[in-house]
């Protein structure tokens, strides 16, 4: 694939996989779906859980300067209108007069991409967020909204987590959770849909240490999806002109992966500055600010936001492993997913129905469960059930054959080499643990 060339094919197969293989479903489907939402399916949940995890891990487990948080989806209005989204959380619509189709103004360049008019309406400021009524009556004074980003709900709670936590700054509040935009165009798949999951944290710093932690910030996040596996040459990192930069930020960059249609955004890094506090302490008459006991100082931190998409990174996980070749004259789609992201860690695979391969088979199924995911596989030939676990990227084949009922010893066989290695049952556990904490 090159940039000029949008990769369809890989696309396509991206998203059949995903159906076939119980990742991601249109959402009610049986009912012809429903405006671009998607559900997760038995492996989706298992993938999606895995790259919220992994950012977890990285973000809150290996640390001891990060907390966690998990606020409520359903806000006051007060939140929005301190935060500014009431106000500027906006997207310029437009309405093709010849075909009555809507869309952003600032992604058609003037011309629908319906049925190719240029008859459009003048762009009117559309709010993205989703409005409700918390309680029986629907008055203003019940009007509540789904959160757009789950990033107000950290700084609503920051004297809460400070007074708690005893942490000061530079410290952190990250939070992973469902978020909900209006978008005029949801569009390719999971890219960008009305309901969502984000991974977010904000790191409360000295106002005077603010640019140091941005680009501590952008090197740490371009580290975490290389780790994952993405490949260097489709992660590039972009940084906003002053004109794109939205209303709180002072500088921000973007995290883009190289998708099927080009060059598009996995994650916003933002120097906020003291914009969200100072907006709240203002709204709430709350004096949102740090006092440090050892200098006397007080005063209000800047905050670096490193604000990634879970269901968008996902994607773009699957799509960086997706791969097809050839294994002894037989073509195969394999997922080369980093072992932590892949929905299966492992998969035991009797080498027939037979009776005889069930207890020992089910003993080593026991013995692997802990160690994570794993799945159980009897049907079909062993050469297809390798392919199908290959197909969903399962690193580890665990093969019960014959033998093992004598020699009590299984084969292991490596999803991107297709190696075997033949390992007593009493070593399994260890020589798996060791192959899937790279
Ligand atoms: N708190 C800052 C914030 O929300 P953002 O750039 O609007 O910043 C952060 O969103 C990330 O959330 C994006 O980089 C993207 O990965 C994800 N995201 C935003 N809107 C989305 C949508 N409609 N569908 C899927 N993911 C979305």
């Amino acid at each position: 694939m090159t940039e000029d060339a949008p990769d369809h094919e890989l696309m396509e197969r991206v998203v059949n996989l995903c159906k076939r293989r119980g990742l991601v479903f249109p959402s009610a489907e049986i009912y012809g779906g429903f405006r671009s939402t998607y559900d997760y399916g038995p492996l989706g949940v298992l993938m999606l859980r895995n790259v919220k995890d992994a950012w977890w891990r990285s973000m809150v487990q290996l640390r001891d300067d990060v907390v966690g948080l998990d606020a409520a989806i359903l806000s006051s209005p007060k939140i929005w209108e301190a935060s500014g989204h009431l106000a500027n959380f906006t997207d310029p619509l437009v309405d093709c007069r010849s075909c009555h189709e809507r869309w952003r103004a600032d992604k058609i360049e003037g011309r629908c991409p319906n049925c190719g008019s240029t008859d459009l309406t003048e762009p009117r400021a559309f709010n993205l967020m989703f409005k409700t009524y918390a309680g029986p009556v629907e008055e203003d004074a019940t009007v509540a909204y789904l959160r757009p980003e789950t990033a107000q709900g950290m700084f609503v709670n920051f004297l809460n987590v400070l007074q708690t936590s005893r942490k000061k700054p530079p410290f952190g509040i990250a939070q992973v959770g469902k978020s909900f935009r209006n978008e005029i165009t949801p569009q390719n798949f999971v890219f960008r849909t009305r309901e969502f999951e984000q991974m977010e944290m904000e790191y409360f710093v000295p106002p005077d240490e603010a640019d140091k932690w941005f680009e501590y910030w952008l090197d740490e996040r371009m580290r975490w999806y290389l780790d994952l596996g993405i490949p260097a040459e489709r992660l590039r990192l972009r940084h906003h002109e002053a004109g794109e930069l939205s209303h709180y930020s002072a500088a921000t960059a973007d995290v883009e992966f190289l998708f099927p249609w080009g060059w598009d955004e996995l994650e916003g890094i933002a120097n906020r500055t003291d914009y969200d506090l100072k907006a709240h302490a203002e709204h709430s008459g709350e004096k949102l600010e740090y006092f440090d006991q050892a200098t006397g100082e007080r005063y209000v931190p800047y905050v670096i936001e490193p604000a990634a998409g879970a269901t968008r990174t996902m994607m773009a996980f699957l799509i960086a492993a997706y791969g097809e070749d050839e294994v002894g004259g037989e073509k195969r789609s394999v997922l080369h997913l980093h072992p932590r992201l892949a929905p299966h860690q492992m998969a035991v695979l009797p080498l027939s129905k037979n009776d005889a391969l069930v207890p020992l088979s089910r003993e080593v199924l026991a013995l692997l469960q802990p160690l994570g995911m794993c799945d159980f596989d009897v049907t079909q030939s062993i050469g297809r059930r390798y392919r199908r676990q290959d197909e969903v990227g399962t690193p580890y084949c665990v093969t019960v054959d014959f033998d093992s009922l004598e020699d009590r010893a299984v084969t292991v066989r490596d999803r991107d080499t297709t190696e075997q290695a033949r390992v007593p049952i009493d070593r399994l556990a260890e020589e798996l643990r060791g192959r899937l904490a790279r």
